[in-house]
């Protein structure tokens, strides 16, 4: 696969990893910027297309240059949103300053490492219950045994979800990022129908929480969203909604990956797990950053030029008010002008200047500090507990341009206590 077609989503996924690689490199390579059409996602309109970025050098430049590159035209997929879905997800990722930087704010606090400092026996917590679970049964599922339940549980705690509606708030974001992916579609219908279904579900729930919280605050992410006032105007309900859809899916549907993405590299390298296993203290910290590079579960975040800005030179390629642009941070985090030998797996690797939690500029990941406790914890967890455990089928793979995702991943290990 030297050639790739981004569009081409089965494709894509059926090629061997190391095909998915040697595509981004060639294209990396290649003089100025390939250029590909808008994928049918089954609405209109459709634009002319736009335009791959692989190398770091225009990732991080693009990133920076929030008054040209706007997020607010559309940022998980090259196609526009059509108007009935855009109200569901006109949340702050979706935004530009300054709107963006003061909805930020509002939560921006919760997720301080001073702040998460308070989450974190909750977090240790669940990380022990999910390997107590798994321990003396010597086989699991890693996603739906591991992967999945700490970063649904901590997201929902955070948020003020109860128990009872978790399972309701992974099937609905999974639905969300799973509108390309043939499972869904046979099940569900259409990728429009499929997102509407699953968003307006998730801003229902957003609303009866919200309204519950309006009458008893606690110490929880609704509770703020439905406290916060901007400019002395409080949040609108369908507001509080979007906010609330980013926060689940985003806090829901990366880490997952990026957890299982790790439970699989130790099994490819078991040299790295050696390592790793050999000092926990020091190589935690290095080896939770090296899976997120390596893995990059967000592929890509767009940019669109703004309408006003005079015409801008990326990699020789001449761009213009209305381009897009698809920033491959997993091509990206691959770039040997960045990285020594970038294929290799390194648990130690350091400095290691990766784009895995997004660009530098205000949209970098408002959770990359959860996501590296919550890995920091589960990993010691399992290679203190279970420190074999091991893939031993094929992987299932999400059918998607946007994550990096693993639907199941079995595994064994010798069983403990
Ligand atoms: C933004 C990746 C975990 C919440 C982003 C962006 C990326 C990213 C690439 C940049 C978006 C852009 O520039 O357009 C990841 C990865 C994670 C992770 C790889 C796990 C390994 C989390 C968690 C949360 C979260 C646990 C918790 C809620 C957010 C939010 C934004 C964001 C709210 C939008 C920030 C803004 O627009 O200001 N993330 N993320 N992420 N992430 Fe994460």
């Amino acid at each position: 696969m030297s050639t790739i077609d981004l569009n081409d989503v089965d494709g894509f996924w059926a090629a061997p990893i190391e095909d998915r690689h040697a595509a981004f490199d060639t294209l990396r390579e290649a003089p100025g910027l390939p250029f590909f059409p808008e994928p049918d996602l089954g609405w209109a309109p459709r634009g002319p297309g736009y335009y791959a970025l692989t190398r770091m050098d225009d990732v991080l430049r693009v990133s920076r240059d929030t008054r040209r590159f706007l997020s607010s035209k559309g940022v998980g997929s090259p196609v526009d949103l059509p108007p009935e879905l855009a109200e569901f997800h006109e949340s702050m990722i979706t935004m530009d300053d300054p709107r963006h930087g003061r909805l930020r704010r509002i939560v921006a606090k919760a997720f301080t490492p001073r702040s998460l400092s308070a989450v974190m026996d909750n977090v240790t917590q669940v990380a022990v219950d999910i390997v107590d679970d798994v321990v003396e049964r010597g086989e699991c599922d890693a996603v739906a045994d591991i992967s999945a339940r700490l970063p649904l549980r901590v997201i929902c705690d955070m948020t003020g979800v109860p128990a009872s509606q978790h399972g309701f708030v992974f099937e609905q974001t999974n639905m969300l990022l799973g509108i390309q992916d043939p499972e869904f579609a046979a099940e569900h219908g259409d990728p429009l129908r499929i997102m509407f279904e699953a968003s307006q579900a998730l801003a229902d729930l957003a609303h009866e929480l919200a309204a519950h919280r309006a009458e008893h605050p606690a110490d929880d992410l609704i509770s703020r969203l439905v406290a916060a006032e901007i400019d002395g105007e409080a949040l609108t309900p369908a507001e509080v909604a979007e906010f609330f859809i980013l926060l689940v899916s985003a806090g829901n549907e990366t880490t997952r990956n990026a957890i299982s993405w790790g439970i699989e590299l130790l099994t490819r390298y078991p040299e790295q797990r050696a390592t790793w296993l050999d000092d926990l203290d020091g190589v935690t910290p290095t080896a939770v950053e090296e899976i997120v590079r390596w893995a990059s579960p967000v592929m890509f975040q767009r940019r669109t030029v703004a309408e006003d800005a005079e015409p801008i030179e990326l990699s020789g390629q001449e761009l213009g008010p209305g381009d897009k642009v698809l920033l491959y941070y997993w091509a990206a985090n691959r770039d040997p002008r960045h990285f020594d030998d970038p294929a290799r797996f390194d648990v130690r690797r350091s400095p290691n200047p990766h784009v895995g939690y997004g660009g530098p500029g205000p949209h970098f990941c408002l959770g990359a500090h959860l996501a590296r406790r919550e890995m920091t914890v589960i990993f010691r967890e399992l290679l203190e507990r279970v420190p074999d455990l091991e893939i031993t089928g094929e992987p299932v793979r999400l059918k998607s341009a946007l994550v990096n995702g693993t639907k199941s991943l079995p595994a064994s290990f010798t069983p403990g206590e």
